[in-house]
């Protein structure tokens, strides 16, 4: 076939996918429109951000490692995505003990990822495209091999000792308290340098800083005026609830089994979120605010409404985007404990903005958290429906807009995070949601030019990957398209209230995005098995609504009082007055 026939090809399969015939998807090389919000102070209320993991994004050296200029190399991917901001996790100079976790100058790039003026070149070419980029700010601890470590290390009277915390032992040979790391073991090292213990709640290449000494607090807020001046937008604040322990370092309580590691589990009371975590934040705030614009995002574990309320700060001072991740810890697909996920943060006690995450670096994908062999594309469509058109902020993680799946080690050997070496097999580590980005059929799946990937990559790259689902406009990259558009374009999605429906429903969560200038309809269908829907019109307020996105045939305007909807489907429609 000549390339116009194929060209011509394309755009017919393109237009009727724009159209509507099947899924219903704006993708392909459509230009997605400007986002509207993107010079607003508050841009990150109507952004969706994207989560690189620099290692494994794009490898424009060939030495089996992601780098920048990686990424800058594909910035038209994210473009056309229609991502308002990436987060890249630390690639800042480190020992990579944790991956980059484990920072040892904060000014700076590690060399495996490039240099200052790759960082300064990204972010002048995301500029370009009205994407915003932001730095993981490693917050709680740094590396044993930062220079205020080592120094610290040396002597009790060292100008840099207290900017960490040495304790005594209780008595000799014993850690100051019975407090153990999430990494595995005590959260106490010994160092014969000066007889005393440090104290990390990660791996003990990770000591935790003393955010109690004013020097360390300073230095703390500086490196954030550094990269602000470097046109960065915000920080991602790493492992923010463990920032301040109990300053009497009282024992936690006891609790059930014993950890992937073989210690005894224990609650963890006083090594989280003392209230001094708050007034720091705040501080940090304000320098953020210093320069217009830039947005503080919490990576904040939080069990309860309350406590990721707290992270708002009473007068919505503190961080502008504490995550909420009670999606991630819903089990298997269920309308239920979804639709009560929602409830939970709309009813939230200061009725902060909502920041939705399914999946990230440390989590296993959510198409292998609620997916089988069969149907992972179908839930990829179905989730990215639920997130992205709620009322709040989403936070993508890269490869889900693809359908990535998990690509876990299968012998301890392999393994490359060290937690999944200490764990296994209980605990088999991160590296399965980490594997390198899949752009397209050729060699390793076009990550490089066939270097050894640091991690190996999935073996459905073939199917799976940005080059082929650009083409096909049923793929899981068309939907995400169609979705963000979705996002950009109608008042409902960037505006509207959310209004649950139906809320008996076992199977299928139903809700209105209500605007001034326009409601939403979205209905989901968590269930294998397809499924009637009966709406009250009087409650919705309209009887026919005109399809914006559907996973099954509906097309045009249509009745919604009784709809079908297949497997997993999804319906997404503009109710007519
Ligand atoms: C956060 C990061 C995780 C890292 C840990 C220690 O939880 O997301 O990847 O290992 O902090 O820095």
């Amino acid at each position: 076939m000549s390339r116009r026939r194929l060209s011509l090809l394309a755009g017919l399969l393109l237009g009727l996918a724009a159209s509507g015939a099947g899924q219903t998807a704006a993708g392909g090389d459509r230009q997605m429109p400007a986002n509207k919000f993107a010079s607003q102070n508050d841009w990150w209320k109507h952004a969706v951000l994207y989560e690189i993991y620099p290692r494994s994004y794009a490898d424009s050296n060939n030495d089996g490692t992601g780098d920048l200029p990686g990424i800058t190399q594909h910035l038209d991917h994210l473009a056309q995505l229609g991502v308002d901001a990436i987060w890249i996790t630390p690639c800042f100079p480190s020992p990579q003990v944790d991956f980059g976790y484990d920072v040892s100058d904060y000014r700076n790039i590690d060399p495996q990822y490039g240099t200052l003026a790759d960082f300064d070149h990204l972010v002048a070419e995301a500029k370009k495209r009205d994407i915003k980029v932001i730095l993981d700010f490693v917050v709680n601890h740094t590396s044993d091999k930062h220079r205020w470590f080592m120094e610290s290390e040396k002597s009790k009277d060292n100008p840099y000792r207290d900017y960490y915390i040495w304790r005594d032992g209780k008595r000799s040979g014993q850690p100051p308290n019975n407090w153990t790391s999430t990494f595995g073991g005590p959260s106490w090292t010994f160092s014969d340098k000066t007889n005393q213990w440090y104290y990390h709640f990660f791996y003990p290449q990770q000591p935790d800083l003393n955010w109690r000494n004013p020097k360390v607090e300073q230095e703390m807020f500086d490196v954030t005026r550094f990269w602000y001046r470097h046109g960065v937008y915000g920080f991602r604040l790493d492992a923010v609830d463990t920032l301040f322990e109990d300053p009497n370092l009282t024992d936690n309580p006891p609790a059930e089994g014993t950890d992937a590691y073989g210690m005894a589990k224990q609650q963890h009371t006083y090594d989280h979120r003392p209230a001094e975590v708050h007034a720091e934040l705040q501080k940090l705030r304000k320098v953020a605010d210093e320069f217009p614009g830039r947005v503080l995002i919490g990576e904040t574990w939080t069990e309860t409404p309350q406590q990721l309320a707290e992270y708002y700060g009473p007068l919505n001072n503190e961080l502008q985007m504490p995550m909420y991740f009670n999606f991630t810890k819903v089990t298997k697909l269920d309308a239920v404990q979804f639709r009560q996920k929602v409830a939970a943060i709309e009813s939230n006690p200061v009725h902060g903005w909502p920041v939705y995450v399914l999946s990230n670096h440390d989590i296993r994908r959510y198409v292998d958290r609620y997916g089988n062999t069969g149907n992972k594309d179908q839930v990829a469509k179905l989730m990215s429906a639920l997130y992205l058109t709620l009322r709040g902020s989403a936070i993508m993680y890269y490869g889900e807009e693809i359908g990535m799946e998990n690509n876990d080690p299968k012998r301890v050997e392999d393994v490359k995070d060290v937690i999944g070496k200490k764990g296994w097999p209980k605990e088999i580590g991160r590296d399965g949601e980490r594997t390198p980005m899949q752009w397209n059929r050729s060699v390793n799946a076009g990550f490089n030019k066939g270097a050894k990937p640091w991690l190996p990559v999935d073996a459905n790259y073939k199917t799976h990957n940005v080059a082929a689902e650009t083409a096909d406009p049923q793929s899981v990259l068309n939907w995400y398209r169609g979705l963000i558009r979705l996002r950009r374009d109608n008042p409902a999605f960037y505006e509207g209230d959310y209004v649950s429906l139906n809320d008996t429903d076992a199977n299928v969560m139903s809700f209105l995005r209500k605007s001034q200038h326009g409601t939403a309809l979205v209905l989901l269908n968590f269930a294998a098995q397809p499924q009637a829907v009966s709406l009250d019109a009087g409650k919705v307020g309209a009887e026919r609504a005109r399809v914006l996105m559907t996973t099954g045939s509906q097309l045009g305007t249509v009745n919604i009082t009784h709809l079908a909807l297949n497997p997993y489907g999804v319906f997404i429609a503009e109710l007519q007055p």
